[in-house]
């Protein structure tokens, strides 16, 4: 499943992120079940540790407009490699999605990849656990 509209947001917010430490600029965009898309991006600190993801901040967002499920995320980030989601985000994303919930990858040209939440975070522990 492909969704450019979301892809796009996720790599117009590129330029925005702080990350003058990395020089890696990521952009995260999500789609909730309104319909609506939320994005974010990294915001890294002199402090290391306390630097923060795209996913992170998108999630943020979402939740602060009212949103409640995660329908689809996409993350951008420019580089050979994927830039897949960090463990923590990986889990972050859990939290708002299904196992099935399209995660796309992509850089400053477009999509590269697409996975699910389950490709990415398999046998994974989420709220339905606690009952
Ligand atoms: N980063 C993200 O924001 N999301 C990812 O999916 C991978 C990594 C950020 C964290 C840090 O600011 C920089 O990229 C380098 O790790």
């Amino acid at each position: 499943m492909t969704d450019e509209t979301l892809i796009n947001a996720a790599i117009a917010a590129m330029p925005s992120a702080y990350a003058p430490y990395s020089q890696f600029f990521v952009g995260a965009a999500i789609r909730d079940e309104n319909g609506n898309i939320h994005t974010g991006v990294n915001v890294e600190n002199a402090a290391y540790p306390q630097g923060s993801c795209a996913e992170a901040a998108a999630i943020a967002a979402m939740v602060i407009a009212g949103g409640t499920r995660i329908t689809s995320i996409a993350v951008a980030g420019r580089g050979n490699n994927l830039c897949t989601p960090c463990g923590g985000c990986r889990q972050r994303i859990r939290e708002f999605a299904n196992h099935d919930t399209p995660i796309l990858i992509a850089d400053e040209n477009g999509l590269r990849q697409d996975f699910t939440l389950d490709d990415l975070l398999p046998y994974s522990f989420g709220p339905d656990h606690l009952g």
